[in-house]
C-alpha cells in the first residue's frame, strides 16, 4: 500500500511516500529564510509559501520514491494543531488528490506524528513508554500506553521549550531559530557558570514552565556589561541550556519510575539538542532505562512522521471524510470524526 503523507502545519512544506510503512522518500522544503528577517514565523508568509511549494514538494517526493501520482493508494495529512492558513493548504491538496484518485484520506494529528517519529528509526519500540515531546510549539510529557493511546501527564503552562530557546537566542541577538545556535555555542561553554532557576512547580507536578527562566536570563543580561556577556556567551548559553535540560530530565525520569515503565522516548525539534540527548543518555544508563530518540531529521517537522502515524490509522481502517477541517488548537487525543 503506497501512502503519500503531507505536512504543512507551520513553516515546513513536507511530503513523504511510504510503502507498507517503509519510507521511500522524505522531502522537506524549509521556509526558514523567508521568516528569518522577522525573527519568527509570519503566518501569512507561511501560507503563501506553502501554496507555492506544496505541489513541487509532492512531485519531488513521488519522483524520489519512483512512483507516479496514480500509484498512490492513500493520503495522510496533518489537520492540526498548527497555523490555520498553513494547515488549510496541505489539507486542501490532500483532499483534492484523495477525491481525484478515489483513495482513502487519513487525518493525522501533528503531535501524534511527532510521537510516531520514533517508530521510523525504532520499529522495535513497544509501548508502554514515557514520551517527552519538546518542540517550538509544545512541551508535553505523556505516557504512551499503546500506539494511538496517550495519557498526558503534564505540559507547559507558558512557553514551550523550543520557544524558550528561540526567545533567549533573540535576547542574545543570535538569530532565529535559536535552538540550534544555542546548542552549538553551548558546546564550548560551562553549564555550571551561572545557576539559572529551575521551575519545578509543585513536587508532584509534571507540568513545565519556562517563562520564569526566560525572565531570569533577561535580568541577568541586564545586570552584566556588554563585554562580559560577549566574553561569556558560550557559558551563558550552556547555563541556560542546563536549566532547561535539568527540569525536562528530572520530570521524565520521575514519571518513568512512578508509572513503572522502562522506556523513555524523546521527540520534537528540541530533541535534536546535543546536550539534552547526551544528558538523557547518561541518566537512562544510570537508571537502567532504555532511551529512544529519533534521528535529527525526524525530530523537526517532517512528513515521514505523519506517514508513520497515517499508516497506523490506515491499517486500523480509520479514514476521514471530505468534511475534515483544520483544527489549529487540536489536542492530543482527538481523532477526526
Ligand atoms: O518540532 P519543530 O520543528 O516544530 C514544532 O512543531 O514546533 O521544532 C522547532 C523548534 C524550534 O523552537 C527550534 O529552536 C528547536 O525546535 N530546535 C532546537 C534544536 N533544533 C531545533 N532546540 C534546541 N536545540 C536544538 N539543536
Ligand atoms: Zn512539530
Amino acid at each position: 500500500m503506497r501512502l503519500l503523507a503531507i505536512e504543512t502545519s507551520c513553516d515546513e512544506t513536507a511530503a513523504a511516500v511510504l510503502d507498507n510503512g517503509t519510507l521511500l522518500s522524505n522531502i522537506v522544503y524549509s521556509q526558514l529564510k523567508l521568516h528569518q528577517p522577522f525573527g519568527g514565523v509570519v503566518p501569512e508568509i507561511a501560507s503563501r509559501a506553502h501554496l507555492q511549494t506544496v505541489i513541487p514538494t509532492i512531485q519531488k517526493a513521488l519522483a524520489e520514491a519512483g512512483i507516479q501520482k496514480d500509484d498512490v493508494e492513500a493520503i495522510a495529512v496533518t489537520f492540526g494543531p498548527g497555523l490555520v492558513g498553513s494547515l488549510l493548504v496541505g489539507l486542501n491538496v490532500a483532499k483534492a488528490m484523495a477525491y481525484a484518485l478515489n483513495i482513502p484520506l487519513i487525518g493525522v494529528n501533528h503531535l501524534e506524528g511527532h510521537i510516531f517519529a520514533n517508530r521510523l528509526d525504532h520499529p522495535d519500540l513497544e509501548p508502554p513508554a514515557m514520551v517527552l515531546l519538546v518542540s517550538g510549539g509544545h512541551t508535553i510529557l505523556l505516557l504512551l500506553e499503546d500506539w494511538g493511546r496517550y495519557r498526558v501527564l503534564g505540559q507547559t503552562i507558558d512557553d514551550a521549550a523550543g520557544e524558550a530557546f528561540d526567545k533567549v537566542a533573540k535576547m542574545l541577538t543570535l538569530g532565529y531559530p535559536g535552538g540550534p545556535i544555542i546548542d552549538k555555542l553551548a558546546r564550548e561553554g560551562n553549564p555550571e557558570f551561572y545557576r539559572f532557576p529551575r521551575a519545578w512547580l509543585d513536587d508532584k507536578s509534571y507540568n513545565f514552565s519556562f517563562s520564569g527562566l526566560k525572565t531570569a536570563v533577561l535580568n541577568y543580561l541586564k545586570s552584566q556589561k556588554k563585554e562580559f556577556i560577549r566574553e561569556h556567551l558560550t557559558d551563558i548559553c550552556a547555563s541556560f541550556q542546563a536549566a532547561v535540560t535539568d527540569v525536562l530530565l528530572e520530570k521524565t525520569v520521575r514519571a518513568a519510575n512512578e508509572f513503572e515503565v522502562s522506556k523513555i522516548a524523546l521527540t520534537g525539534g528540541v530533541a535534536r539538542n546535543s546536550y539534552i540527548r547526551a544528558q538523557f543518555e547518561k541518566r537512562a544508563n544510570q537508571e537502567g532505562l532504555q532511551l529512544f530518540v529519533p534521528s535529527p531529521a525526524y525530530c523537526t517537522d517532517n512528513a515521514a512522521m505523519i506517514g508513520a502515524a497515517g499508516q497506523f490509522y490506515l491499517e486500523a481502517g480509520q479514514h476521514a471524510d471530505f468534511s475534515l477541517d483544520a483544527v489549529p488548537n487540536l489536542g492530543l487525543n482527538t481523532r477526526p470524526a
